[in-house]
């Protein structure tokens, strides 16, 4: 990826404020991706099923809500979930504390400044440091919320105080989470059950990411994040209760993804793309801005660790489907070079 000589605090000011009253917008901030002309249009409603994750495992439901996780994780890559155990208030106190820290003065955000030389951790206004391409329309807080060991603290906010101790307790629920989908699309491929647990590994890495999409004057301008697909395992997002934005490809046709309040958007990354031997689809998504309403997010990238062997799991190579991607390691360091050019580095993993 490419590296900057300039340190956090020139980074973060390099960028002009997304400022709402004016009409104009910074000209590098202008999208002129091949979808930029659907930015501001008319979509359509994605149709997928909720999964109803207490049917998961109920023995009376488990076989029909299992088919249906199958069939939406091969045709579209992304469902929401319901009912998955962990309580509307605690999202309500996770997401809280994250719209605390972005309402801070710039000077107290910059004390956890991304340093770009070192990687992604931390708070910054854009993503892409390329010349290139235009910048998201986006403000992110990136963490690393496990292994224990890998989390550098100076990264994350002291204020709010409650910030560090309830992203701890939310990344100990995710990691339960991501398990229980791990074996439950084993047995919706009917397949042994730790099969892509096994390959996923231990120590797996935990990310935090808070996207903040402020109000944007020129919605058919500015896009809030480019079209790209995930390089995790799975993705478990939750949206803003009363903001649209997220958006999914499907056939060339970008789809809105609906607010349903408590539910997790969960995507497959590209990591399960591979484990499944192209089973299950990861899909190619997008985020557009609101002129009116900032809207903010909060997406867990949950991935193998840097060096764990991924490759299509026991059971999905076969004589009619033959193996179509290579072992990979550290997938993702070479996901946000690709990403900066905007290629899709699943393209180097196929064989
Ligand atoms: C992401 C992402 C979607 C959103 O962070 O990779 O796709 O709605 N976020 O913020
Ligand atoms: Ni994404």
């Amino acid at each position: 990826m490419a590296k900057s000589s300039t340190s956090p605090a020139q980074e973060v000011e390099t960028l002009p404020p997304k400022k709402v009253q004016e009409k104009e917008i910074p000209q590098k901030m202008i999208y002129k991706g091949s979808d930029a002309g659907s930015l501001d249009t008319c979509l359509p409603l994605i149709d997928i099923p909720t999964i109803d994750f207490g049917l998961l495992t109920s023995p009376e439901s488990s076989a029909q809500e299992l088919e249906k996780l199958r069939s939406v994780l091969s045709s579209w890559g992304c469902f929401q979930a319901i009912n998955h155990g962990i309580e509307p208030a605690f999202l309500d106190k996770v997401k809280a504390v994250g719209r605390q820290f972005f309402a801070l003065p710039a000077e107290e955000k910059n004390k956890y400044a991304r340093d770009i030389a070192i990687g992604f951790e931390g708070y910054a206004n854009h993503i892409i440091n390329g010349e290139e391409q235009a910048f998201d329309w986006i403000d992110r807080l990136y963490l690393i919320t496990g292994p224990e060991d890998r989390k550098q603290l100076k990264f994350w906010p002291e204020n709010p105080e409650s910030f560090r101790k309830i992203l701890e307790e939310y990344n100990a629920k995710m990691v339960k989470l991501n398990e229980f989908l791990l074996k439950a699309i084993a047995l919706a491929l009917n397949l042994e059950e730790n099969c892509f647990l096994d390959m996923y590994g231990e120590e797996a890495t935990m990310i935090a990411v808070y996207n903040l999409y402020p109000p944007c004057p020129r919605p058919d301008l500015a896009i809030g994040l480019k079209p790209h697909a995930d390089g995790t395992a799975f993705t478990y997002l939750l949206q803003d209760k009363e903001v649209e934005g997220l958006q999914v490809l499907k056939d060339n046709q970008w789809y809105r993804v609906p607010v349903i309040p408590e539910a997790f958007v969960i995507n497959v990354g590209d990591q399960i793309e591979i484990m499944s031997n192209g089973i299950f689809k990861s899909p190619i998504h997008r985020v557009v801005t609101d002129s009116e309403r900032g809207r903010m997010s909060l997406a867990v990238f949950c991935l193998p660790n840097p060096n764990q062997e991924v490759g299509p799991v026991n059971g999905v190579v076969n004589e009619a489907r033959p193996r179509l991607y290579k072992t990979v390691k550290d997938y993702t360091s070479i996901f946000y070079s690709y990403f900066e050019k905007g290629t899709r580095p699943i393209e180097s993993a196929k064989i």
